[in-house]
């Protein structure tokens, strides 16, 4: 069983709030990836599939689908570096090559001793203070590509 006990009564607690049980399978992959190490294992997807009277394939055909969901595990911090148009613009490119010579990770993997996982993503909602990032879930905005070493050299 890959489902916590919490998870479930948060699943049965969700499921409330939509007129077909179904539509809350986006919402609770989003909630399994954050509390089960970053990704969405094939554990994850039987029991969800099991919870929701589906076949695990579909679980998994929706999960491949969304490019937020992981089918793999990841490093601890995860590292967005927004690659849209404004942040482009204002010197994407640099923060992208300076994340990856800090963090030692390429884009879209994760760095060998497990402490990052780099990605780029599409806008995140703060072009005005582009370029920016977002790491483990904190913006951070106007970077500069030092400020690249600042924010992710203390993570552990
Ligand atoms: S383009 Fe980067 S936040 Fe919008």
């Amino acid at each position: 069983m890959a489902l916590t006990e919490q998870l479930r009564q948060e699943l049965d607690e969700l499921v409330r709030n939509y007129p077909d049980k179904r539509a809350a399978l986006i919402p609770f992959l989003h909630r399994c990836q954050e509390e089960l190490g970053g990704w969405i294992s094939p554990e994850v997807m039987e029991d969800c599939a099991e919870y929701f009277g589906l076949e695990p394939v579909e679980i998994y055909g929706v999960a491949s689908f969304y490019p937020m969901f992981r089918l793999r595990p990841i490093g601890r911090h995860v590292v967005s570096v927004c690659r849209n148009i404004s942040c482009d613009l204002r010197g994407a490119d640099e923060i992208v090559q300076r994340a990856c010579a800090v963090t030692s990770a390429r884009v879209g993997e994760s760095s060998d001793d497990g402490r990052f996982y780099l990605e780029t993503v599409e806008c995140q909602g703060a072009c005005a203070d582009a370029p920016m990032m977002v790491v483990d879930g904190t913006y951070h905005e106007n970077l500069e590509s030092d400020d690249v070493e600042r924010i992710l050299g203390g993570l552990e």
